[in-house]
């Protein structure tokens, strides 16, 4: 979507559509809709009335201007109730009537929504990332794709002296929605195409374009590096396993220095312990904290943040073969701890265990962080609105839920229960991958993965629920969500002192 900043005034701007907002306590029009209303003779207001349009948030009414405004149509979005406003509003109220507009046919639109209490530079982020993401679509492998698309978006931005933070906001919000689309369109393609080697050429482009710091470790690599976790996850597969390592380093000092770390199970079928087919079937999902990580670093170069970043992707398929790891099975993990599988479906855990205890070897870091599509149990915890949070630190997970607020990713932080640890225990192996007492799924494998980070605060987002949708959403269709991409955006920011 092309975008452009436009401070002359809304009865001015050129467009298919004029996007205006409307809380459900604005006491009559606002000012904007006034002076919009006043030139078309009336008519919107008795649209609305007739609508019976109460400016919920999702509510659009629209009229056709017929050549009265340079606008062809002007569309109404409702923001909520003043007391809810925030960036999320303007996100939602954007995307509806983006959404609107494009079904009505419009190639552009011009955007003005004034939510209470959201400065400007936060409102035209909010505006351009709900356009965006609502109008996002995944349709490369479809003979007729729809005709109807919407090219272009200019933020309205009437206030003169908010120009310059408009057009901050504006960049922002393009480059946080490019890359939780591009973590969207790794979700959406299949696991035929999104293969280990797949992601580990897209790390190379993003590392390419954004002049990145890039490691891409092979099979015999990890296992000389004692990956043997892993290693173990990866043999059942004829995909070859990549284990890739990002790094992006300020100009000037970090600030922080932060590893993010992504699941990256191309397909998991189980393994020999093979999934039924309905839980296995949308299993292409499960690299999707992956896709979050390599979203981060495309928007990162562009971010300038004041802090070192680090990313990984321990990829690989889940595949039960004659060379499979089979139950029973005991592997070494790089921090020297070594584990009983189990559960050959409990992989994730196995891979993300070498991965941290790689962070915390090889790069040390101040803080940790990963996400990971981890366990059925989260959705049955949380469902399918609530990303699961854990963490070491009190501090982290409260920077990590004040980022998920802010970005409008909805989290819910669990508890890392000691007493669970007991499950994991095995009678030959100093941990089994999974627990011999039932329940509480998705704070075990919590605990398992704490013991492979050396220590450091580290914060794990199990995000099984939230991943993929199978029903539209305010901010997107159905499919893959790039949930995480903005949450770490707005957690690295505010570690950066700016959002
Ligand atoms: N990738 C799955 C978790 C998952 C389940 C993601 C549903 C999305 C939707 C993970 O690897 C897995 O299979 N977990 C098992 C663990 C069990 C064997 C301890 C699970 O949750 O059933
Ligand atoms: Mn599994
Ligand atoms: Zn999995």
């Amino acid at each position: 979507m092309k975008l452009s900043l436009d401070t002359s005034g809304l009865t001015e701007v050129r467009a298919d559509a004029l996007i205006l907002g409307r809380h459900t306590d604005d006491a009559k029009l606002t000012p904007a809709l006034a002076a919009v209303d006043k030139k078309l003779g009336g008519l919107l207001s008795k649209v609305m009335a007739a609508e019976k349009f109460e400016g919920k948030i999702g509510q659009v009414s629209h009229v056709h201007t017929d050549g009265r405004l340079r606008a062809a149509r002007v569309l109404v979005a409702g923001l909520g109730p003043k007391k809810d406003s925030g960036a999320e509003a303007v996100r939602r109220a954007a995307s509806a009537a983006a959404r609107r507009a494009r079904d009505l046919g419009a190639r552009s639109a011009a955007a003005y929504l004034a939510a209470e209490g959201v400065p400007a530079r936060a409102r035209a982020q909010a505006t351009v990332e709900g356009a965006v993401l609502g109008t996002y679509r995944f349709d490369k492998y479809l003979k007729e794709k729809s005709p109807k698309r919407l090219d272009s978006l200019v933020v309205s931005e009437p206030e003169r002296r908010s120009q310059a933070a408009a057009e901050n906001g504006m960049r922002a919000g393009e480059t946080w929605a490019a890359a939780t689309c591009l973590a969207r369109d790794l979700v959406n393609e299949p696991a035929n195409v999104v293969t280990p080697a797949y992601l580990a050429r897209r790390a190379q482009e993003i590392a390419r374009a954004g002049r990145l710091g890039l490691k891409v470790l092979e099979r015999a690599d990890c296992a000389r590096l004692g990956m043997g976790a892993y290693v173990g996850v990866a043999q059942g597969s004829h995909e070859p396993p990549k284990f890739i390592h990002l790094t992006y380093k300020p100009k000037g000092r970090a600030r922080k220095r932060v590893v993010v770390i992504g699941k990256g199970i191309t397909f998991d079928s189980g393994g020999l312990d093979l999934k039924p087919a309905d839980g296995m079937y949308r299993m292409k999902d499960d690299m999707s904290g992956a896709a979050a990580v390599l979203g981060l670093f495309q928007a990162l170069p562009k971010l300038a943040l004041p802090v070192e970043v680090h990313g990984l992707i321990a990829a690989t398929e889940n595949m039960p073969s004659g060379t499979a790891q089979r139950p029973g099975d005991v592997v070494r993990a790089m921090n020297g701890l070594t584990i009983e599988i189990g559960n050959t479906d409990a992989e994730g855990r196995l891979t993300l265990a070498d991965a941290l205890a790689y962070a915390a070897k090889e790069i040390k870091p101040d803080e940790m962080l990963d996400l990971a599509t981890l366990t059925g149990a989260i959705v049955i915890a949380l469902g399918m609105g609530l990303s699961g949070v854990f963490a070491t630190d009190d501090g982290l997970a409260g920077r990590v839920l004040g980022a998920a607020e802010a970005a409008g990713e909805k989290m819910w932080r669990l508890p890392l229960h000691d007493e669970y640890k007991e499950g994991l225990k095995s009678d030959i192996a100093d941990l089994n991958n999974i627990s011999s007492q039932r329940g509480g799924g998705a704070i075990v494998a919590g605990l398992f993965m704490r013991d492979f980070t050396g220590g450091r605060p580290w914060a794990h987002l199990d995000i099984a629920g939230t991943a993929f949708t199978e029903r539209e959403l305010p901010l997107g269709p159905k499919g893959g969500t790039g949930v995480g991409v903005r949450t770490l955006l707005a957690y690295l920011s505010a570690l950066a002192g700016k959002r």
